[in-house]
């Protein structure tokens, strides 16, 4: 096991889905996945494994921002030598054309957070998608009739900001919403070189004030859900 993942040697497959609520993993796992087993508890941030159309794949919860997120990123690369790492998370939209229910993927994360600036010191880093999995998804978006946008988003470090109209800076340079984690998963996976790519479902919008109501939140995630799969 690692610090944080309480996994044996080969319990975890090559491909995980990264939620950041760990109830949503047990979720996914429960829904999608045949013969689920839960690896790991510990801090209660569920981690199963199952198969998908016969193909082994994993879910694990990761918490909210990016710290939480990367330690479990880093443990599942560095320890139990995960390939393809794939983000399915929420995003609240910052332009008027993303509407509430929308699926964005990331094409490249800008951020508000710290980490990138002590890595690259006077410098800015651009976290990117991997090409090849923002290929797989948008051509099975395709097939399969999937309306999607795509483009770049922001890693926020913070869900409540002062200033309620500071989106706008962002919006007035193309980003289409906000998130809390890609950025540095995004980052990291080029550091191990492995790949990893962000998947999201619009829950909120912080130009109209809407968000989708909790009972509705299960239907709209599974479409997400069954492209991220799709991948594989
Ligand atoms: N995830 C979903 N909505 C969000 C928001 N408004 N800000 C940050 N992360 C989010």
């Amino acid at each position: 096991m690692s610090v944080h993942i309480g996994a044996q040697p080969g319990d975890i497959a090559e491909t995980v889905l990264l939620p950041g609520d760990p109830l949503r993993a047990k979720w996914i796992a429960e829904t999608f996945l045949d013969d689920p087993f839960c690896y790991n508890e510990i801090r209660g941030m569920l981690g199963y494994t199952g198969t998908y159309k016969n193909k082994r794949v994993s879910v694990q919860g990761t918490g909210m921002g990016i710290p939480s997120a990367l330690i479990y990123c880093h443990e599942l690369i560095n320890h139990y030598g995960v390939k393809n790492l794939i983000r399915v998370g929420s995003a609240g939209s910052y332009q008027e054309d993303i509407h509430i229910r929308d699926i964005v993927i990331a094409m490249a994360a800008s951020s508000t957070s710290g980490i990138n600036n002590t890595r690259f010191i006077n410098a800015d880093y651009s976290p990117t998608a991997s090409f090849d999995l923002f290929m797989k998804a948008t051509r099975y978006a395709m097939d399969h009739n999937i309306p999607i946008k795509a483009g770049n988003v922001l890693s926020s470090d913070e869900f409540y900001e002062d200033d309620p109209d500071s989106y706008k800076h962002w919006a007035d340079y193309g980003v289409l919403c906000v998130e809390m984690e890609t950025a540095g998963l995004y980052t990291i996976a080029a550091k191990f070189n492995v790949e990893a790519l962000t998947i999201l479902t619009i829950s909120d919008s912080l130009v109209t004030g809407e968000r989708t109501l909790p009972e509705e939140r299960e239907t709209t995630f599974s479409k997400m859900i069954k492209l991220a799969l799709g991948i594989l």
